[in-house]
């Protein structure tokens, strides 16, 4: 299993999401795949990596922030097909007492476009063809468009942070 820095494996964060093990580590934060107690389903946990010297007053102004945020993936998501669902935002001690501002997000199965386009090149497989890339990146490219139109630049775009997974059609309820 790849490294807990939090400790969190194993644990319950705030009485309602299991993390499990860790499942990506990326530049901000670590993620844990997780499950949601109450729903009984898969999740992703976010986990934020943030200086723990932080006095109190700074702790709790990077909460807001972090909260903001969580609100606006929240907004985001529910707008757009091609945005991970964001079901929950909060922050929480772990057992070993590292404070974790934490996201949950629906858990996305498939794997991050960097890891596709490296394992097709290992594989020595052909590259996408355009039609098949337009196709594959189109939902992202509009969900980032109504992002814009919000005002909103997501500002880290790469294929570490696009992912290739199976959604179900949109449809109207
Ligand atoms: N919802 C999810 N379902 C399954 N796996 C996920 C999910 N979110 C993230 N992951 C895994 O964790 C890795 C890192 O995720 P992500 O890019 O969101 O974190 P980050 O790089 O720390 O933060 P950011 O990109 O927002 O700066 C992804 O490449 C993917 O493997
Ligand atoms: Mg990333």
């Amino acid at each position: 299993m790849a490294v807990d820095p939090f400790g969190w494996a194993g644990q319950v964060l705030d009485g309602r999401y299991r993390a499990i093990e860790v499942a990506g580590d990326g530049g901000f934060g670590v993620v844990y795949r997780g499950h949601h107690l109450a729903l009984d389903v898969p999740v992703a946990i976010k986990c934020l990596k943030v200086p723990q010297s932080l006095g109190p007053d700074e702790r709790a102004t990077f909460e807001q922030r972090f909260l903001e945020e969580g609100r606006v993936l929240h907004r985001l998501s529910r707008a757009s097909a091609g945005v991970v669902q964001a079901l929950d935002v909060g922050a929480a001690t772990s057992p070993e007492g590292a404070w974790t501002p934490y996201l949950v997000l629906e858990w996305l199965e498939g794997r991050s476009l960097e890891d596709e386009l490296a394992l097709r090149c290992r594989a020595g497989q052909a590259r996408f063809g355009v039609a098949e890339a337009v196709a594959l990146l189109g939902p992202a490219a509009r969900a980032l468009g109504e992002a814009h139109a919000q005002r909103i630049a997501h500002r880290d775009i790469k294929p570490a942070n696009l992912f290739l997974c199976r959604v179900g059609e949109r449809r109207v309820l």
